[in-house]
């Protein structure tokens, strides 16, 4: 007995090796860890049960029958992040670069299946090649199976990946379909054709940096949700998302200790928005100064800035939000901060988290860039999103909300459930300048006649009020009550049942 438990240990000793210690080190050098010290960083200690050790490839082609490494480039299995079951798979670079074999993607699929089966997360941790290139379709083959499960599994498990190395051709389509993507800055890229490809065929010199790095994913892009600075810092922020998010689209959110008390009023707020109504001020500090402990975790903080979006708590429960955001484009909405929220949106009504919506917007960014670039499509997509949400929506108009983007940001007419304004909401059809001008274009002549008007226009409508008679506003608030009433708005939604008629499913515009 003794050497068989010897024997086995031998295996696995060999099996943590991976390609062995000279790639382990080379791995290191271009600092980033192997794939078992990322999990070991990843899950709670000592937590990780490991599947499938030993299995190896079964390609005989290119002299490969002679090259095999127990576990075939991936690490995979299950454990807890703060006590909550996830399963992992991480690349594992230092065996034939991380690249996917038939063997490797069943590996994978086993743990795609189980975590559909159990309603776990599921975490993939990304460093290869792609398609292993001397097992040719039969990798092909093993990719499709894990694209197809990414799908089935999507708005039924949370799915999410880290790129933390190169990530090529079928590397990064199982990516892109998770719910989200974040990259290591300097040592991770993703791209379908690498630079050597893309200068073959259209004679562009590209480094990879330049083609697929964080930066590029994260602000131009927006492929990827966020980047940090090295491996341990991601893994880190990882088990901070985690804690944010429910196992699956059943269960609800979780629900963690909170020492902040619901009804804490902050009297700054009511002098957050300045008199100058246009003046930028930060809408983040709103957010901050509402969740639990200032906790907030943002979601695509780089790109289409003029919207945020992001995670944080109230009573301990997860809580979405979408804000516009004065200080950049004036908080306008355009193509970009669009497709951002929709997403966004998308997310938290699959898995059920309720969305508080901080409304600040002048419009639709009008030009031909914008119309070009889809605006119409790209803005329908968030209009949809927020109409077809069924989870709690609590919305706060705290200054502008003009136009198309008011009936757009969860105003009572597409769902919301609960409106409040700030004493500063103005709600209109557009501001008083642009108004006049159109109204009263006859006596444009006239410069007293125009400022008696605007001022008109301005005392009936850049006001909460005229909102709040119809009841399209349930209520002007004061500011530094703002976290007490939506504390408690959402504490009343907590049994909001909502039903769509039955369908196959809609027809968003992508
Ligand atoms: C087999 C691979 C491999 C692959 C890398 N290796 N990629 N083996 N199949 N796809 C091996 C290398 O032979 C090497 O083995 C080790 O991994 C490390 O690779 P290096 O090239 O030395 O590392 P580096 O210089 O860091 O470059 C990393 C890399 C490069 C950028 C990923 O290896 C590369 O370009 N690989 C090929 C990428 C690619 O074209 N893949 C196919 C995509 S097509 P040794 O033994 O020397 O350590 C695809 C189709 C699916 O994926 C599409 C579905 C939609």
């Amino acid at each position: 007995m003794k050497e068989i438990l010897e024997e086995l240990e031998n295996r696995r000793g060999v099996a943590r090796l991976g390609g062995g210690e000279k790639r382990i080190d080379a791995q290191h050098a271009r600092g980033k860890l192997t794939a078992r010290e990322r999990i070991e960083l990843l899950l709670d200690r000592g937590s990780f049960e490991e599947f499938d050790t030993f299995v190896q490839h079964r390609c005989i082609d290119f002299g490969m029958e002679t090259q095999k490494i127990p576990g075939d480039g991936v690490v995979t299995g299950w454990g807890t992040v703060n006590g909550r079951q996830v399963f992992v798979f991480a690349k594992d670079f230092t065996v034939f670069g991380g690249s996917l074999s038939e063997a490797h993607a069943q590996k994978i699929i086993k743990i795609q299946d189980l975590a559909l089966k159990t309603r776990a997360p599921i975490i993939g941790l990304f460093d290869a090649g792609g398609a292993r290139i001397q097992e040719g379709v039969a990798a092909l083959g093993g990719y499709g199976e894990v694209f197809k499960r990414n799908v089935i599994a999507s708005g039924v498990i949370p799915q999410i990946s880290l790129i933390m190395g190169p990530c090529a051709g079928g590397d990064v389509y199982s990516p892109a379909m998770t719910d989200f993507i974040f990259m290591v800055r300097d040592t991770s890229y993703m791209f379908v054709t690498g630079p050597d490809v893309v200068k073959t065929v259209t004679n562009e010199t590209v480094t990879a940096e330049e083609l697929g790095g964080a930066k590029v994913h994260t602000t131009k892009s927006s492929v990827a949700d966020g980047a940090y600075e090295n491996d341990v810092e991601m893994l880190l922020q990882t088990r901070r998302l985690i804690d944010f998010l429910p196992l699956n689209n059943k269960v609800g959110v979780p629900e963690w200790p909170s020492f902040d008390e619901p009804d804490r009023i902050d009297e700054s707020l009511d002098t957050l928005v300045p008199d100058n109504p246009n003046k930028p001020y930060d809408i983040k500090e709103l957010i901050l100064k509402t969740v639990d402990e200032g906790d907030f975790f943002e979601i695509q903080a780089a790109y289409a800035r003029n919207i945020v979006t992001g995670f944080g708590r109230i009573e301990g429960r997860t809580v979405g939000f979408v804000a516009n955001q004065p200080m950049v484009l004036a908080g306008v909405l355009d193509a970009d901060a669009s497709r951002k929220a929709a997403r966004f949106v998308r997310f938290c009504d699959a898995f059920e988290i309720p969305i508080v919506t901080f409304v600040d917007v002048p419009g639709f960014l009008p030009g031909t860039a914008q119309e070009y670039g889809g605006l119409i499509k790209h803005g329908a997509k968030l209009l949809f999103a927020y109409s077809q949400a069924t989870v709690p929506l609590v919305t706060v108009i705290t200054r502008k909300a003009f136009g198309g983007a008011y009936d757009v940001m969860a105003s009572k007419h597409v769902g919301g459930d609960v409106n409040y304004a700030w004493p500063t909401a103005q709600i209109a059809v557009m501001g008083a300048k642009g108004a006049v001008e159109i109204i009263f274009r006859a006596d444009m002549g006239d410069p007293d006649k125009i400022a008696a008007q605007t001022r008109n226009y301005e005392e009936r409508f850049l006001s909460p009020f005229v909102a709040a008679e119809r009841g399209y506003i349930d209520e002007v608030i004061k500011p530094h009550s703002t976290r007490r009433r939506i504390a408690r708005a959402l504490a009343m939604l907590r049994s909001k049942q909502q039903e769509l008629p039955a369908k196959k499913h809609d027809n968003l515009p992508l």
